[in-house]
């Protein structure tokens, strides 16, 4: 398995023992923020593990971490890719002490199991004013954290990290990991879009392994949190009146007036809820097939949809949410394990790791299974105000019902 322990110079844990990460010090001449260090298993295997929306705060629910440790022990992962929106802002807010404490809660548990991980943000990540500059310090404080900032020019965390040969002459496989923002100008929809600088940056960085690799394109997969626009080109337009069947939902922002179900091109999974992509589409996934390399993009932010879907020859596929905190998918909660192969790594093997196969524990009874906790804590504090509210009304409406009676009954017995 690789580790990225002090052998490869990781001393002081920001994964370049202390040095800019400049093309020079990168492996063998490829950009790479692994440094090599990821390579095919003897077996011929790399196993990835992907999490996402773990979305906790500073007194993380139990079954976040419960979820997340069963995940790691199920998958025996060479790396972990977190896939954004680790910790929720909003609801930690502007305190970098609680901010800290909310990572760590998800990053120690990542490092009691001895693996290389990476990450990008998202959305909700730095929503409570902490910046994403700040938080990466914070992973690469982890010996085995391989995430940088990458010099894309837009976002925090545009980077690759190579896989190689079990030898470590080669590199078969590649892992970009995008920056898929936050939020966008009100006018522009809701959430931001990969900008033209990262794909710039993306597509300056393919041409430079092809060349160093000799001309040939190394297969790639994408990581990011958000969703391309692309996705409801796979999805199938249907009728309003299937509202309600299993697979179909109602689209989201600019696609919101229709109903979508999972049509042709779909292999696997669940469509739970609307996918929720940026409205405006800055040419990410049409550069992506231009360029040729990538073979399938992989995306969090939707907590409960878990599909695996191509697209013009592009896989598109979601994993299920791992925290507790908000909303998510009961007891498919859960990690994505990927596994490459060494003698074909064009191609994949995929499935989820779900929270009724892999915890070795009932679910929450307290609804936060599938509303989330922080849905249950206020239902909780302001339910009985609700029903006190609810109770005085009642009161109200019958003592005016009973007064209007009264005053009906004095009028008929005047016999008017
Ligand atoms: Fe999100």
């Amino acid at each position: 398995m690789p580790s990225c322990g002090p052998d490869s110079g990781n001393t002081d844990g920001n994964g370049f023992g202390g040095q800019t990460v400049t093309e020079e010090k990168m492996f063998q001449g490829f950009p790479d923020a692994g440094q090599g260090t990821l390579r095919f298993r003897k077996n011929g295997e790399f196993r990835l593990l992907v999490v996402t929306d773990t979305q906790d705060i500073d007194r993380p629910q139990e079954a976040t971490l419960a979820m997340l440790d069963a995940e790691l022990d199920a998958a025996d992962a060479d790396l972990v890719l977190l896939l954004g929106d680790q910790i929720h802002g909003p609801a930690i807010g502007h305190d970098e002490e609680k901010t800290r404490t909310a990572l760590a809660a998800i990053l120690d548990i990542i490092a009691q199991h001895h693996v290389p991980f990476a990450a990008v943000f998202g959305n909700h990540d730095d929503e409570g004013g902490v910046s994403k500059e700040t938080q990466l310090g914070w992973y690469q404080s982890y010996p085995d954290c391989l995430m940088v900032k990458g010099s894309a020019g837009y976002g925090v965390g545009n980077y690759n990290m190579l896989v190689w040969s079990e030898d470590g002459t080669k590199p078969l496989a590649n892992l970009w990991m995008i920056d898929s923002g936050t939020y966008c100008p009100k006018q522009d929809g809701t959430y931001d879009w990969v900008h033209e600088e990262q794909i710039k940056w993306y597509e300056e960085t393919s041409r430079r392994i092809a060349d160093r690799n000799g001309g040939a394109k190394v297969p790639a997969y994408v990581f990011q949190h958000i969703i391309v626009p692309e996705i409801y080109d796979l999805l199938t337009v249907t009728d309003a009146s299937a509202k309600g069947q299993s697979n179909v939902v109602r689209g989201f922002g600019t696609w919101d007036r229709n109903y979508y179900r999972m049509g042709e091109g779909f292999r696997a999974g669940n469509l739970r809820e609307c996918p929720c992509p940026p409205d405006h589409n800055g040419g990410e996934f049409e550069a992506m097939k231009e360029m040729g390399d990538v073979r399938a993009m992989f995306f969090g932010h939707d907590h409960t949809n878990d599909f695996v879907g191509t697209y013009e020859g592009i896989d598109l596929v979601n994993t299920d949410g791992t925290g507790f905190f908000l909303y998510g998918p009961g007891g498919d909660h859960g990690g994505r394990l990927i596994i490459l192969h060494e003698d074909d790594p064009s191609h994949y093997e995929t499935n989820m790791l779900y929270w009724k196969d892999v915890v070795k524990a009932p679910l929450p009874t307290d609804g936060s299974a599938t509303n989330g906790a922080v849905y249950m804590f206020y239902t909780r504090r302001y339910l009985p105000l609700l029903l006190l509210a609810g109770a005085g009304v009642t009161a109200g409406t019958l003592t005016m019902r009973r007064r209007s009676q009264r005053k009906q009954e004095k009028g008929s017995g005047n016999g008017k």
